[in-house]
Formats: structure tokens, C-alpha cells, sequence
């Protein structure tokens, strides 16, 4: 029998990955979606164009919870990866309301959906290294307290305490992922990786002359989303729910990235990339830096793509697909 899987945030950067692991572990894969992306199918499915025709499309919305029980009535999941979120931390400054209410309410939605149709179904919350916010440990293991310092991540820990509390009051399989900053080709433009990248083709092409940038100081751990996901998977394959770190162990300024990015292309990132006051957060997580060494022990996962190659290979994509055309997109993605 084929194992069943539901991903929540499919769209997105680790959903389309996750998808493509699932499917290439012989998994009958679902998606839910929400009415709006499948309007807009060719840049809102764009993530998922390689799969298309073998996953099944669940329209839902995390803001309504009769949308996500309409999903789990209908059948059953052996596996719910709950991946959609409203990620970006910037825009949790600007609407907290909205990103407090998807996040914190979507993931109750999920759980609580979860409990009355299928409780057998194991469960995995996508939880973030921002929830260690302003640092209290380094590097950062499943035992550093949190100190949350933006509406996101104080989304992000209340979903931790969510699915620790389903799991410790129901008794169901759930897990928390703590994952650390991974990007790939597939990151949303607003992300500072993609937004160097992206924002390094369109000089390259003549298109913008230059990049303004925020705080080059803050320090991420970065790693390859292909390799997070497999963790994720790994994560509800045990023999008990648990929760565990996912990082590389490396951390790096933003500032490092560009120098890299930029001389990756042949240029010089002193000369290009300008400082945006309107760009700085109002608290800034200055340093994280993950402890993978439970998941490598327990999980046996190991990240295989390291920060140079992380780099390399998001510059080379975006300068083989950025084109003359997205021209209109610079001021978009230079506002952010
Ligand atoms: P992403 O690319 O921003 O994808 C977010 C997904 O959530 C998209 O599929 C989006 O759908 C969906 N979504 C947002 N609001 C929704 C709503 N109201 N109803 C239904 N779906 C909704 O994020 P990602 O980088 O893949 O990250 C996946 C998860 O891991 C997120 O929860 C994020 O917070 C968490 N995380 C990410 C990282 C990282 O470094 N990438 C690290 C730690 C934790 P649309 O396409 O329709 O917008
Ligand atoms: N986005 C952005 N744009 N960030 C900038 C910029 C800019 O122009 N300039 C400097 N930065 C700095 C931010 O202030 C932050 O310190 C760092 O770059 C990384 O920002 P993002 O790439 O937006 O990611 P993030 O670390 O805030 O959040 C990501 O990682 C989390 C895990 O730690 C997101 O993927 C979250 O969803 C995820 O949970």
C-alpha cells in the first residue's frame, strides 16, 4: 500500500521539494492550496511544474477551519506535513494581525482537525531558529529557551507549544522541526539570499546598477532546502515524536553572502550594493547558529550542500533565468 501524505504550503520553496522526495519514495502526494494560487496557476503552481500530473490538489485556506476539515473528512493521511505559513518575518512587523491569525490559528486549525478525523496521522510543524530570536545559547540545540523577537517568530513558538501539547494531551505523533534559514533557487524574492541573487543577474543583464540592502551584519546559518526536507520526512519516520534541530552549523553574514554572490558573477559587492535604513527590522535576530547534532545521531541526516555551494548554485540559476523582460520587477523586489 502506498503511504498517503498531505503538505500544507506545497507552493512554497520546501513544499515543492518536499513533494518531489515524497513522490520519489513511491508516496501518493496531496497538496492543500488555497482557491486564490489555483486562480493564478502559472506563477503560483510555478514551484511545482515538474510534478503537476502526479500530486492531488486539496483547496483549502488556513484561515478557515471548515476549509481544512472539508480536507481531513474526505480521506485519510498517513502523514500531514503543515508547511503553510506567512513566512516572511518583515512583513510579520508590518501586518502581526494577519500573519498571528494564519499561523497560530491555521496550525490549531490543523491540529484540531487533525484530532477529531484522524488521530493516527502523524504530524510535522514546520518550527524556526527565529523563535530563538535575541539568543540566550550558541550554537542553538532543541533545549536554548526562546526568546522570540517579531510577530513571526512569536507565531512560530506558539505552533511549537500547539503541537507539543497535542502530542503530550492526545497522545498523537507530532513533531516540531526547528529548522535553520535554508534557501535554494526556488526562495521567494523578498528573502535576502534570493534577493542578492536575483538582485546580482539584473546587473549583470543591465537592468539595475545597483542593490540596497539592510543590515549586513546579521549572521544566518544557511543550508540547502533539497536537504531540509528530507529531514522533515525522516523526523515522522521514528519509532516516537520528537523534536530536533536542523542546521548546518555554519553561520555566515549577510554581508559574506554578497561578497561571495557578487564575486561568483565577476564584480565587486562594495561597488554595487547600498545601504537601506528603511530596510533594518525594528528587533534584529543578529546570530543564529544551529546544533544539528540530535538529528544526526538520531535521524542520521546530515546536510551535503555547504554555504559556497549554496551560494554558487542560487547566482548561476539566477543569472540563467533572470531576463531582460523582468525588468518591472526591480523596483518590486528593491522596495522590500
Ligand atoms: P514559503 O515559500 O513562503 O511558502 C509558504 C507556503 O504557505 C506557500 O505555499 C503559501 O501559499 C502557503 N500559505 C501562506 N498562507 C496560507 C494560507 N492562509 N492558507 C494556505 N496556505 C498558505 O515558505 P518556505 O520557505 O517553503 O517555508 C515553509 C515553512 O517552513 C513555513 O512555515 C516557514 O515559516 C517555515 N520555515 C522556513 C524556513 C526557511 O528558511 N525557509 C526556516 C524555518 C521555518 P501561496 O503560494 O498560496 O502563497
Ligand atoms: N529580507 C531581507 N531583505 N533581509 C535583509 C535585507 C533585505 O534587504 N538586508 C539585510 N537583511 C537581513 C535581515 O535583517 C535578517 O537579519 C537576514 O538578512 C535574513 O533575512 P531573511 O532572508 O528575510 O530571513 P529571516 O532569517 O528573517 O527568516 C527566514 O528564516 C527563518 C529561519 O530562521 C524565513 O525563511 C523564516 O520563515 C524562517 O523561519
Amino acid at each position: 500500500m502506498k503511504k498517503k501524505a498531505l503538505i500544507t504550503g506545497i507552493t512554497g520553496q520546501d513544499g515543492s521539494y518536499l513533494a518531489e522526495h515524497l513522490l520519489s519514495l513511491g508516496y501518493e502526494v496531496h497538496g492543500l492550496v488555497r482557491r486564490v494560487a489555483l486562480e493564478q496557476p502559472e506563477s503560483r503552481l510555478s514551484r511545482l511544474q515538474g510534478v503537476l500530473g502526479q500530486i492531488q490538489i486539496q483547496p483549502a485556506n488556513l484561515d478557515s477551519y471548515a476549509s481544512i476539515f472539508h480536507v481531513f473528512s474526505k480521506q485519510q493521511f498517513d502523514e500531514c506535513y503543515h508547511l503553510a505559513a506567512q513566512s516572511f518575518v518583515a512583513e510579520s512587523f508590518a501586518d502581526g494581525f494577519s500573519t498571528m491569525a494564519t499561523n497560530i490559528n491555521g496550525t490549531h486549525y490543523v491540529l484540531a482537525a487533525l484530532r477529531e478525523l484522524q488521530p493516527k496521522c502523524r504530524y510535522y510543524f514546520a518550527g524556526s531558529s527565529e523563535m530563538f530570536g535575541k539568543v540566550r545559547q550558541t550554537p542553538q540545540q532543541e533545549t536554548t529557551p526562546f526568546h522570540p523577537r517579531s510577530p513571526y517568530g512569536i507565531s512560530k513558538v506558539a505552533g511549537f507549544h500547539l503541537t507539543m501539547n497535542y502530542r503530550e494531551a492526545y497522545g498523537m505523533f507530532c513533531c516540531n522541526g526547528i529548522l535553520f534559514n535554508h534557501e535554494s533557487p526556488r526562495r521567494g524574492f523578498e528573502f535576502v539570499t534570493r534577493k542578492i541573487t536575483s538582485g546580482l543577474a539584473r546587473i549583470k543583464r543591465g537592468l539595475a546598477s545597483e542593490l540596497r540592502l539592510g543590515n549586513l551584519e546579521a549572521k544566518r546559518d544557511w543550508g540547502h532546502a533539497r536537504d531540509y526536507v528530507k529531514a522533515m520526512h525522516l523526523m515522522l519516520q521514528q519509532p516516537s515524536p520528537d523534536d530536533y534541530v536542523i542546521a548546518t552549523g555554519e553561520a555566515h553574514s549577510v554581508r559574506e553572502f554578497c561578497e561571495l554572490a557578487f564575486s561568483e558573477a565577476g564584480f565587486d559587492y562594495r561597488n554595487y550594493v547600498k545601504k537601506d535604513e528603511s530596510v533594518y527590522r525594528p528587533a534584529e535576530v543578529d546570530l543564529l547558529i544551529g546544533d544539528a547534532s540530535k538529528a544526526h545521531a538520531a535521524l542520521k541526516w546530515r546536510p551535503t550542500v555547504d554555504f559556497t555551494g549554496l551560494v554558487k548554485e542560487m547566482v548561476h540559476s539566477d543569472l540563467a533565468t533572470i531576463s531582460p523582460v523582468a525588468k518591472d520587477d526591480v523596483a518590486v523586489v528593491s522596495a522590500i
